[in-house]
């Protein structure tokens, strides 16, 4: 249907932040507000444990395996082609990266400019890229938290939407930030996602 506002998710993960989006647009009716709804969720990994999970929410699941493309002279390029292919099926007018962790070719990120959001476990700019709570631990900082912010060619540097601060308390791990983070991605990702359909696919 042309007026529909599909939304697809792409993970590698567990999936949380996916069914925390998933749970959002049905708990605070996307459907009737803007049309919208998650069309599907696409894995690079086969054994993602939040492909699982999407099938429990009744969201139809894809894998795009990026190591079927590992003999290709380009396989990244290679792998972003069929993925690209792939979603465009679903006619999206919004992708959501959820815990992907495949950084994505300037191509890609150009068929998908506008379109295309993010979520970065960290306060941006500070620490893009891995390993973001060990090296927040390490630099001392007092706050973390995490962005969401519309990607762009550049590595964890789009536009910025929302973030949330969490307090790096004594005794903290990587482990215990990852999770008190994740409260939060859990709450800022559907909101920021709201927000853009607000303005962007109002029914
Ligand atoms: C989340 O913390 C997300 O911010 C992070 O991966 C985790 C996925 O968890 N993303 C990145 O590091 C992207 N570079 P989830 O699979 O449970 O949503």
């Amino acid at each position: 249907m042309s007026n529909e506002h599909n939304i697809v998710i792409l993970i590698s993960g567990s999936g949380s932040n996916m069914a925390a989006i998933v749970r959002a647009a049905r708990r605070d009716n996307w459907a009737q507000k803007y049309r919208a709804r998650v069309a599907a969720v696409i894995s690079n990994k086969a054994d993602a444990g939040g492909l699982a999970q999407a099938q429990e929410l009744g969201v139809l699941t894809e894998v795009v395996e990026h190591q079927v493309f590992s003999d290709r002279d380009d396989p990244r390029g290679a792998f972003d082609a069929e993925l690209a292919r792939r979603i465009e099926s679903h006619r999206p007018a919004l992708v959501v990266l959820a815990g992907f962790m495949r950084i994505l070719s300037p191509s890609f990120v150009a068929q998908f400019q506008g379109r295309l959001m993010n979520i970065h476990p960290s306060l941006l700019p500070a620490f893009p890229g891995l390993h973001t709570h060990q090296r927040a631990l390490d630099a001392g900082c007092r706050v973390t938290g995490a962005t969401v912010h519309m990607v762009t060619a550049d590595l964890d540097s789009g536009p910025i939407l929302a973030q949330a601060v969490v307090p790096v308390v004594l005794g903290d791990t990587a482990g215990t930030l990852v999770e008190r983070v994740l409260h939060q991605e859990h709450l800022i990702y559907p909101a920021a996602i709201e927000a853009w359909l607000s303005q962007h696919a109002a029914a």
